[in-house]
């Protein structure tokens, strides 16, 4: 099957090449993928992945013969031609993205070479232009990243669009990604460089712009009494709203979403334009993550010498990705007001354990909430809705719950015997009698 497919180069195995040269792979496609980390070639050619992604080991186990991991980027340029370029492009103290991984990838590539640069990395508007002012030959297309972590490999093979851009005198390489991507059915977007850029960073400001509204809506529904997930459903209803992103909680986290909105920001603002709403956006999200220490405040007056467990590490379940995970804020902002934090996640306890210090990690959610004066779920693991809580209660000083997520069953929980609150919801149950002191 994999004859006459055509050899692909992925630079930089993070995340989104990993997904990107293991799909392509699956595909039929031989795939080159180079990483300058020599320790993750090395455990990617063994066929260990490096990260926690559903469907991701089956693959790399699958298309172990068509895939190659190199630190040399020699390797890709002798066999490879249309060349995704996958670095990361973390934000810079200045809130820009920081370009400096891009940078050193063009520089690699030779001059007067057949090689197509197509850039998944997620890279300012004008990032396409100046690559191509400075390498006039080189061809470049412009090909975002839209998948979810978590179901990145499920996303990839079946697309809701593909955005391709391409300039004037790129369009054969233009075409020739097209190809690739063709056979997934998706639809495919051609347009300018530009505009292709701007697609990716405006789809992720107005991902998040949904979620910081809905967050907003949550905290009036709490002050009038009303539901945020009936006011979701109702709203979701309407076809040009949708029904997705509306979930209330404890704000969005990631590796993408606080990026991106802040690279959009500060991009608006080099040209000398002021982008106020999304300012809102994060500034409601920064807000957001600490609404759950005042719910406690609330509760239970002060929080010095309490213990608090969290459910949850991860930014969102099926990743261990901890990157802006509202946890991450919580818990500082917890030992800030004198708590004590326990914790677990299913699979991010290794990637948590540097950056969170002081905070008792625990091997099962029951050990977490061993002796606690109240619990948050902070990531809607599915494990977690289908915990034993009337056990969870009796370990429990005080079976006190907020749920971040509104993922748990608020009857289930007030059944075990626990006070229970959730965001915007209108089931924030006052203790039943059998716990009341
Ligand atoms: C996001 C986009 O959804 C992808 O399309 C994009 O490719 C990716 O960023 C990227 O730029 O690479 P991802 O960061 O994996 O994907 O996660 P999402 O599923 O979008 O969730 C982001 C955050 O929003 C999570 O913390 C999640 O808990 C939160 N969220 C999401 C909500 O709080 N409410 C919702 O209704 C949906």
């Amino acid at each position: 099957m994999s004859e006459g497919k055509e050899a692909i180069g992925v630079i930089g195995v993070g995340w989104v090449g990993l997904v990107t040269a293991s799909c392509f792979a699956e595909l039929g496609h031989p795939v080159v993928a180079r990483d300058i980390v020599a320790e993750k070639v090395s455990s990617l050619s063994r066929g260990e992945t490096t990260i926690h992604e559903p469907g991701l080991d089956e693959l790399l186990a699958r298309n172990s013969e068509r895939l190659t991991f190199t630190t040399e980027i020699g390797d890709l340029l002798e066999r490879a031609r249309l060349i995704f370029v996958c670095v990361d492009t973390p934000p810079t103290r200045s809130g820009d993205a920081d370009l400096s991984r891009v940078r050193a990838v063009v520089e690699e590539l030779p001059e007067g070479g057949d090689q197509v640069l197509i850039m998944k990395s997620t890279v300012p508007a004008g990032t396409g232009e100046a690559i191509r002012r400075e390498r006039p030959g080189l061809a470049y297309v412009s090909c975002p990243e839209f998948l979810k972590e978590g179901t990145a490999v499920e996303d990839f093979m079946h697309p809701d669009r593909v955005v391709i851009g391409a300039d004037p005198g790129d369009e054969e390489a233009g075409d020739a990604v097209a190809g690739l991507y063709e056979p997934l059915g998706g639809e495919i977007v051609r347009t300018d460089v530009a505009s292709s850029e701007m697609i990716k960073l405006a789809s992720n400001a107005f991902l998040a712009t949904k979620i910081s509204f809905v967050n907003e809506i949550a905290n009036v529904c709490e002050e009038v009494g009303a539901d945020v997930g009936e006011v979701a459903g109702g709203m979701g209803l309407d076809q040009r709203i949708g029904s997705s992103f509306l979930r209330a909680g404890i704000g969005y986290g990631g590796s993408c979403f606080p990026k991106d909105v802040s690279a959009l920001k500060m991009l608006a603002g080099n040209t000398g334009y002021h982008f106020q709403l999304l300012n809102a956006v994060i500034e409601v999200n920064e807000l957001q993550k600490r609404r759950v220490v005042q719910k406690l405040l609330g509760r239970l007056g002060s929080l010095v010498d309490k213990r608090v467990a969290l459910l949850g590490l991860a930014f969102k379940p099926q990743t261990d990705d901890m990157r802006e995970a509202s946890s991450l804020v919580l818990a500082a902002r917890l030992q800030g007001e004198g708590a004590g934090v326990a914790a677990y996640d299913p699979v991010a306890m290794d990637a948590a354990r540097d950056l969170l210090d002081g905070v008792e990690l625990c091997d099962s959610p029951l050990a977490a909430l061993e002796g606690a004066d109240a619990a948050v779920l902070v990531t809607e693991w599915p494990e977690f809705a289908e915990l034993d809580w009337v056990e969870a209660a009796s370990r429990m000083a005080q079976p006190l719950l907020i749920d971040g997520r509104n993922f748990l069953d608020a009857d289930t929980l007030t059944a075990a015997g626990f006070e229970y609150e959730g965001i915007g919801r209108a089931t924030a149950s006052a203790p039943s009698a059998a716990t009341a002191e």
